[in-house]
């Protein structure tokens, strides 16, 4: 039995767990900063890392009583290295290594994203695996569909050209007066609107695997300063424009925001998996938690589904150590001058393979 803790302080959330194997879950425990940056309505880097360096120590502790063991039971020491906020990063990171140093037990940097991905192994897998799989990462920060052809394999398939999925939640959130995080808000919203009363872009369809999301942004701006312009079947004439404005039905714009967002993700994954003989589909991320994205996808694909529980689709610990688990298991190690990076493409990771991994 092989025991990883995983430390997770990339963005607001402060997490730590014990997992065994790589596939069971032994604690999870995630500090959210949520209520702090709620009055930004966005995640403010500062006030992230200040936050994290009062949370890792009870957080980290936490996680290890959680799990009804003491770093002697821990086989090594997985933290995330990046991608994420630098400031965020280097307060786990640092934490990981003075543990490490501590206990002279091994210490493994993991990507963010990878860890997203393994996140789908702690949601306890009936049958093996058959590679390659793809994987549609849906975070704030990413929207990338990743080609999987072996534990630690990565091509990525497409990307963003501009805004995250969860990025565009995000801000149209914000132009709705909705409250921060804007996935869950929007999604709330849009349960008693109409998912048709726009129609908003979608765009590059049909174009490859790439997204971009900032178009439909400045398409919902446009429908929330002129509410009835885009509408299919347009009511509002002879109103003021300040009489428009006061009139924007939230739901429905929400709902065809939403729409918009699922179709094209569901649509370019799906075309994604078929042109690389894909055996399953999978969804990972922050906005893998969306109920119209499962089941939209889980409707179109000819494929298996997957997806994490939703508690394991937002930053945790958890997996981090899986994601770790395998990745000290392939002989990955970092020494003690580990730096963080904040810019680390998932398709690099082979990269630093054994001691002394390169930068
Ligand atoms: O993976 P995550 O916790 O952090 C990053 O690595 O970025 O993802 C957070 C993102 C936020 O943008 C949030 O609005 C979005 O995930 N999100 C959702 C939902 N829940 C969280 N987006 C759409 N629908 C949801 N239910
Ligand atoms: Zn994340």
């Amino acid at each position: 039995m092989t025991l990883i803790l995983g430390i997770e302080t990339s963005c607001d959330e402060t997490g730590a767990a014990v997992v065994e194997d790589g596939v069971l879950m032994r604690s999870n425990v995630v500090a959210s900063q949520i209520d702090l940056h709620a009055q930004y309505g966005g995640v403010f880097p500062e006030v992230a890392s200040r936050a994290h360096i009062e949370a890792i120590m009870p957080v980290v502790e936490q996680g290890l009583s959680g799990a009804g063991v003491t770093l002697a039971d821990i086989e090594a020491v997985a933290v995330t290295r990046g991608p994420g906020l630098a400031g965020s990063l280097l307060v786990g990171v640092n934490f990981a290594k003075g543990l490490a140093l501590a206990s002279g037990l091994p210490l493994v940097g993991v990507n963010h994203l990878e860890g997203h991905v393994y996140s789908l192994w702690l949601a306890g897998r009936e049958s093996p695996v058959q590679f390659p799989v793809v994987c549609l990462i849906v975070s704030g920060g990413h929207s990338e569909i990743v080609l999987i052809s072996d534990h630690g394999q990565y091509r990525q398939l497409g990307t963003t050209i501009d805004d995250a999925a969860g990025e565009a939640f995000d801000k149209v959130a914000r132009l709705l007066g909705l409250p921060y995080p804007g996935g869950p808000s929007i999604q709330r919203a849009a349960e008693g609107g109409d998912p048709a009363a726009y129609a908003f872009p979608r765009a590059l369809r049909g174009e490859g695997h790439d997204f971009s999301f900032s178009g439909l942004k400045t398409a919902v701006l446009r429908a929330v300063q002129e509410p009835h312009s885009g509408k299919r079947s347009p009511k509002g004439e002879g109103m003021t424009p300040d009489q428009r404005r006061a009139d924007v039905p939230i739901a429905d714009v929400a709902a065809s925001f939403q729409a918009a967002v699922v179709d094209i993700l569901v649509e370019k994954t799906l075309d994604a998996a078929a042109a690389h003989g894909a055996t399953e589909v999978w969804m990972a991320g922050g906005v893998s938690a969306n109920t119209a994205l499962r089941a939209t996808m889980r409707a179109a694909s000819p494929l298996p589904v997957r997806y994490p529980p939703l508690a394991l689709c937002v930053d945790n610990g958890a997996m981090i150590a899986a994601a770790g688990y395998f990745r000290y298991r392939a002989g990955f190690r970092d020494e003690l001058d580990m730096d963080v990076r904040p810019l680390w493409p998932l398709t690099t990771i082979a990269e630093g393979m054994g001691r002394g991994g390169v930068e």
